[in-house]
Order: C-alpha cells, then sequence, then structure tokens
C-alpha cells in the first residue's frame, strides 16, 4: 500500500513535530487531538518554527504555505478512517494509549500500520490491545522533532519484518536517521539518557553541584548541546520520571530507581518549560 495520507494522533510537542516532518516530506497529514484548541495550538507551533525558516532564508513563503495546507486538522479518531499509516504520539499514559489503540484497529484499514511515538510503554504490550499485533511498532522520535536526526525503531515480538521495512524507510523519507532498537524498557536512547539525567538530579539532590554547575560540567567537559538538567526541562519531568519508573519496575534493578527530588518536582506541577518551571523558570 502507498503511503500519501499519514494520521498522527496527539497535536502537542511531539505530535505537531512529526506532523511537520511528514507534512514536509510531502505526505497529506490528518493531525488529530481530543480538543481544537490542542490542534489549533500545534498548527501554531508549526507555524512560527516555518514562519522562522522564511526569515532565515531556509523556505519560501510559497513552500510554507504548501506545507501547511497538507495538515488537515482533526478532532475525530474517525478521520484516521482514510490514513495509510498511524504515528500516535498522545500523552504517556497507558491507558489512554491503549484506548487509541482499541479504537485505532476498529477505525483504520486492514493492513494500516499503527506506530507509537511511546517513551518507555513495552510495544508488545500495545499491540496485544489490537487485532493486528504484526502491524504495530515503535517509532520514538526525538524532541525538538524537527531538528532531531534519530528515529529508535522499535518491532515488538510480533512485529512483521515488512511493517519494520515500511517504518524504517518512512523514517528515513523524513530525513531522519533510524536505528533499531528491540522491545526491552526504555529501548536503545531512554536507558542511556534518563539514568543520566536521574544521576544529575541525584547530584543536585546530595548537594554535588548547584543546577549551574551541574549543566556546566556536562555542557562544557562534555560536548553536550545542554546540560542534564536544562534537557530534563526540555522533555518534562513527569516523562522523566515515567521513563525512570519504567526502567525501574521493568529490570528491578536498583540503579535505576528516580532520585526522590525529581518525584517531589513533579509533585510540585514543576513539569520544565511546560509548565514555565522545572529546575529553571521559564516565565
Ligand atoms: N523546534 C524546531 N526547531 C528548533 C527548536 C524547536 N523546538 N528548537 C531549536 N530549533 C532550531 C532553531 O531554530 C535553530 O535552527 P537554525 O540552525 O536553522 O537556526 C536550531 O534548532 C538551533 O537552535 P538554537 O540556535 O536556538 O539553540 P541551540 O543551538 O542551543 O539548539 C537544541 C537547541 C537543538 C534544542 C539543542 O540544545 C539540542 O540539541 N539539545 C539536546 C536535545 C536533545 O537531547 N533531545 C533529545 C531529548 S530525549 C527525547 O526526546 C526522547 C525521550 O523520549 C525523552
Amino acid at each position: 500500500m502507498e503511503i500519501k495520507t499519514f494520521g498522527v494522533i496527539g497535536a502537542g510537542q511531539m505530535g505537531n513535530g512529526i506532523s511537520q516532518v511528514a507534512a514536509a516530506s510531502g505526505l497529506n497529514v490528518i493531525m488529530n487531538d481530543i480538543k481544537t484548541e490542542f490542534v489549533e495550538h500545534g498548527l501554531a507551533t508549526i507555524t512560527k518554527i516555518l514562519a522562522r525558516n522564511v526569515e532565515k532564508g531556509k523556505m519560501t513563503e510559497d513552500d510554507k504555505n504548501a506545507l501547511l495546507g497538507r495538515i488537515k486538522p482533526s478532532t475525530s479518531l474517525q478521520d484516521m478512517a482514510s490514513a495509510d499509516f498511524v504515528v500516535e504520539a498522545a500523552t504517556e499514559n497507558e491507558p489512554i494509549k491503549y484506548q487509541i489503540f482499541k479504537d485505532l484497529d476498529g477505525i483504520c484499514k486492514a493492513g494500516v500500520i499503527l506506530a507509537t511515538n511511546t517513551s518507555s510503554i513495552p510495544i508488545g504490550r500495545i499491540a496485544a490491545q489490537t487485532g493486528r499485533p504484526q502491524q504495530i511498532i515503535g517509532m520514538h522520535f526525538m524532541n525538538p522533532v524537527p531538528v532531531m536526526r534519530l528515529v529508535e525503531v522499535i518491532p515488538g515480538i510480533a512485529t512483521s519484518d515488512e511493517t519494520f521495512k515500511i517504518s524504517w524507510e518512512l523514517a528515513q523519507k523524513f530525513g531522519k536517521t533510524p536505528a533499531r532498537a528491540n522491545d526491552y524498557p526504555g529501548f536503545i536512547a531512554n536507558r542511556i539518557l534518563l539514568p543520566m539525567i536521574n544521576e544529575a538530579v541525584y547530584c543536585l539532590y546530595h548537594g554535588v553541584g548547584s543546577r549551574e554547575d551541574i549543566d556546566t560540567v556536562m555542557k562544557l567537559g562534555m560536548n553536550h548541546p545542554m546540560g542534564p538538567l536544562a534537557l530534563a526541562d526540555l522533555i518534562g519531568l513527569d516523562t522523566c520520571l515515567a521513563i525512570m519508573e519504567t526502567l525501574y519496575d521493568g529490570f528491578k534493578d536498583s540503579k535505576y530507581r528516580p532520585c526522590p527530588l525529581l518525584r517531589k518536582y513533579v509533585e510540585a506541577g514543576w513539569l520544565g518549560r511546560k509548565t514555565g518551571k522545572g529546575f529553571y523558570d521559564y516565565n
């Protein structure tokens, strides 16, 4: 089946980025979320990024308008009936994702691949919610999606080779470099990245250094583009905690225990950039 129409569930920071790169590759995109205001916010974010690209001379005004014209807003999951491939990038909450996959399985055409951008939920567990486990796969994009070059492609135990190949090639069509990760907690990216971030939070918790010094050490000492605490704020502290919990639950190894300070921030609603406050203040 030729992929012409690409469905994205979720218009948040990951969903709008995925919609943007899909539309930039020439696909027609249906960007879906539960509320009109969420979809409008997603479209506004894409429009702002594209306008900056026009200012920088990276694209023309006509290209920008053509790209935006390929993104159809949607608030009904039924719209996915016309999609040839769907990526789910909804909130990182297991019952919500399961319901979305159950619904998509009933709505989407037979044979359509349903990918998830989950950063922590096992692909096999999501696949088990559907009658098409061979067409369920993980496509894990990095934040910010338009900039980051990687997509982790994660087959579950039942995913077919054909599904894997189509998803791999789609990541390439989006201008990304795919890497294969098998379906174990945290896959590759988050299994390595999140314990590093969690250890940075422990350094703050134990008073080894200030937030600025911890970030400066990793930025200038290791040439990371941003320090681990600033990166945690970008990812979202709730997402960081959820991933640590997944690693801890999945391996039952104490090296993955989330730092109590990370939990305290999340409980206070200090989730990072998206709430205006995390390790740093954004107001
Ligand atoms: N959306 C689109 N474009 C963006 C952007 C965004 N949110 N943020 C920055 N950019 C663009 C800028 O417009 C700029 O483009 P040009 O080169 O065309 O001018 C370019 O990216 C560089 O941006 P800046 O000059 O503003 O700032 P910077 O050089 O510090 O880069 C950064 C910003 C790209 C975020 C960089 O700091 C970085 O790479 N940080 C690390 C990000 C990272 O590790 N992401 C992975 C997180 S883990 C994850 O996503 C997985 C998970 O499951 C948790």
